[in-house]
């Protein structure tokens, strides 16, 4: 496979001015850049993109870290991401930081060293002075960095009010939390909701939550924990999909019937929440079109185009399905 050196043999001119003409950088006489194409064609030369990264400083590439791939939450959210950087030209590195400091800044070192154009994340740890450091346009998904940095999320406050408001209306009496991880900003603010709904009720005490981590199988042991805090439980709103599904387990496990014994709600509205028995209802977002619209933001900041709205906030939508329909 021809190199750049043959190309600058064959038109009998220096690496540097072929180097010029492919990359269109710097100034060129007419004459020059045709001996250099001709060189080009004849040879069938192919530059080399790691070349080409090197000179330009850029990869056309984008650096994706969210925290768990697999969180079926997060296949769906990377895959709005790239539809639309692949249309632009752009290939992606996915990074799995399992909410880990030290893991991230790993892959932002290593996004520095190959020129990676810009990165999408998904972090509640990393810090903006952190990102400063790497000099790279960067877009905030699912979870804010900072308010200074684009951000694309939903309203997880006003969802976790809606799920708990929900499992009222089809008579639940006494409804549970299985809360996310702690210091997961979002897990946090669906909790909130959930408390904006249940905090006044005199039957409401902290028995009533539960900590999760996000987890399918860590939610059916505390689902149980859950159950055996109040027998009085008809009701359970969990802060992902995973985790309600870990809660439709252990109330099987429990031979308590869904939705008749006890209602369960998710939130995310991954596909999965309509394959199972009952299908979930779930608190759904629009994940696609979140992670499409960050995309965009990311590649506008990339060529240097204003990003107006910093913060882009989407709604959730209620999705009822068997496992309330009491
Ligand atoms: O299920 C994974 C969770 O982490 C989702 O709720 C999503 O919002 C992400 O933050």
């Amino acid at each position: 496979m021809a190199t750049i050196k043959d190309v600058a043999q064959y038109a009998k001119v220096s690496v540097a001015t072929v180097s010029r003409v492919i990359n269109q950088n710097g100034y060129v006489n007419e004459d020059t850049r045709k001996k250099v194409e001709v060189a080009v064609e004849s040879l069938n030369y192919k530059p080399n993109s790691v070349a080409r990264s090197l000179f330009k400083k850029q990869s056309k590439t984008i650096g994706i870290i969210v925290p768990d791939i697999t969180n079926p939450y997060f296949p769906e959210l990377v895959r709005g991401v790239e539809d639309y950087l692949i249309q632009k030209g752009f290939t992606t590195i996915l990074c799995n930081s399992d909410e880990d400091p030290e893991k991230e800044r790993l892959y932002l070192d290593v996004m520095k060293q190959k020129y990676v154009d810009g990165a999408i994340i998904v972090s509640n740890t990393i810090e903006r002075e952190l990102i400063d450091g790497y000099d790279m346009p960067v877009v905030a998904l699912d979870r804010s960095i900072h308010h200074d940095i684009p951000t694309f999320a939903i309203d997880n406050r006003d969802g976790g009010r809606i799920a708990a408001e929900h499992l009222l209306e089809v008579g639940c009496t006494r409804i549970g939390h299985i809360k996310g991880p702690d210091k997961v900003e979002n897990a946090d603010n669906r909790y909130l909701g959930y408390l904006d709904v249940v905090m006044h009720k005199d039957w409401f005490h902290s028995g009533y939550v539960v900590e999760g981590n996000f987890d399918q199988k860590q939610a059916v042991e505390v689902t149980k924990e859950l159950l055996q805090n109040d027998r009085e439980i008809d009701g359970i709103f969990a802060g992902n999909d995973t985790m309600a599904l870990g809660a439709l387990k252990a109330a099987e496990s429990l031979n308590l019937n869904v939705p008749e014994d006890i209602a369960i709600i998710g939130f995310d509205g991954i596909d999965l929440t309509e394959m199972t028995k009952p299908e979930l209802s779930t608190l759904s977002q629009p994940i696609y079109q979140m992670s499409r619209e960050a995309a965009e933001a990311l590649v506008a900041l990339i060529e240097g185009e204003l990003v107006q709205e910093k913060e882009n906030i989407f709604p959730t939508t209620l999705i009822k399905r068997q496992s309330t329909k009491r």
